[in-house]
C-alpha cells in the first residue's frame, strides 16, 4: 500500500457527503472538554474534527502521513482566528512510528485511520507508539467500523455502490462519489477499496478519479484483545457517537493505559 494514498484527493475527501454529514463532531469536542488537553489526533486528514476541537478550546496536534491532506488542513485552518490557529500544530508522520516528545491527555483516531494498517504488526506498532504518548490517566479513543458480514461476503466485486449526493466545488466542478470493493481477503481481513470520484468540469470535461486504498477490518473482541495486548484497559465500547450500543455500525473503544 502506498504510504500517501490520499495525496491528490484531499479536496474531494473534505467535501464529500460521508465526511460532511458524519455525526461525530460533538462526540469529539465533548471528549476534548471533559478530558482536557493536550490532544493528539492520529490521522487528522483535512482537519474535519481537529478544527472543531481547537475551536472548542483544545490544544491539538494533528498527525497525518499525507502531505496533501495536511496542506489542505493548513489552508482550512488559515481562515480561523489567531487563538484557534495557535492551538493547532500539524505533524507529518507515520502513525506506526513517531516520537513527538510530548504526552497527551487525549489521543483520538476519528473516521478509521487505524484501519489503513494492513497487518497486526503495524497495528501493534501503532498502539504501542500511541501508548507511549498517552499521559497517565489519559484517554485513548480507537474509532473503527463494525464489520458488516453482508458487505464482506458480497461476491459482486464489479458493483459500484453507495452513490452520494453530488457536491459542487468553488471552481464549478460537480462531483459524484461511488464506492467499489474489488476484492476482500478474508484471511488477512483486508478489503481493497475504491472511492470513485466522477468529476464534471465547468467546461464540460468529464473525469473519473479512483482512489485505491485498503481497510483492515477488526471484530469487536479481536480489537479488545489487541488493545489489551498493547497495554490498554478498555473502559467502554460504543456502537455510535450518540451512545448507541455495539451492533449499531461503529466500534468506538474508550481506553486507558493499564
Ligand atoms: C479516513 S481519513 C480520516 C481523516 C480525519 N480523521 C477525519 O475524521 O476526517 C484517514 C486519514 O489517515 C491518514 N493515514 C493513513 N495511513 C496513515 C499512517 N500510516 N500514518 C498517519 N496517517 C495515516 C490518511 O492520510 C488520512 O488522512
Amino acid at each position: 500500500m502506498s504510504e500517501e494514498f490520499y495525496n491528490g484527493f484531499a479536496e474531494y475527501y473534505h467535501y464529500h457527503q460521508a465526511s460532511v454529514s458524519r455525526d461525530d463532531i460533538r462526540f469529539y469536542t465533548e471528549l476534548c472538554r471533559s478530558n482536557g488537553g493536550p490532544v493528539l489526533e492520529v490521522g487528522c486528514g483535512t482537519g474535519r474534527t481537529l478544527i472543531p476541537c481547537a475551536k472548542a478550546g483544545a490544544e491539538v496536534v494533528g498527525l497525518d502521513l499525507s502531505e496533501d491532506m495536511l496542506s489542505f488542513c493548513r489552508k482550512t485552518t488559515g481562515v480561523e482566528n489567531d487563538d484557534i490557529r495557535r492551538r493547532i500544530n500539524l505533524v507529518k508522520a507515520d502513525m506506526t512510528n513517531f516520537d513527538l516528545k510530548q504526552k497527551f491527555q487525549l489521543i483520538t483516531t476519528p473516521f478509521r485511520p487505524f484501519q489503513h494498517l494492513a497487518t497486526i504488526e503495524e497495528q501493534l506498532a501503532c498502539l504501542s507508539t500511541i501508548r507511549k504518548h498517552l499521559a497517565p490517566g489519559g484517554t485513548f479513543v480507537l474509532d473503527i467500523f463494525d464489520p458488516d458480514l453482508d458487505v464482506l461476503t458480497d461476491t459482486d466485486r464489479e458493483l459500484e455502490f453507495g452513490e452520494e449526493p453530488p457536491f459542487t466545488l468553488s471552481d464549478g466542478r460537480e462531483v459524484t462519489v461511488t464506492y467499489r470493493n474489488p476484492s476482500v481477503d478474508p484471511v488477512m481481513q483486508v478489503v481493497h477499496c475504491e472511492m470513485i470520484f466522477s468529476v464534471n468540469h465547468s467546461d464540460g470535461k468529464m473525469e473519473r478519479l479512483v482512489q485505491e486504498f485498503i481497510m483492515r477490518y477488526t471484530f469487536r473482541w479481536e480489537a479488545e484483545h489487541l488493545l489489551h495486548r498493547a497495554g490498554f484497559r478498555v473502559r467502554s465500547v460504543l456502537g455510535g457517537y450518540n451512545g448507541e450500543p455495539v451492533g449499531s455500525g461503529e466500534l468506538i473503544f474508550i481506553a486507558e493505559r493499564i
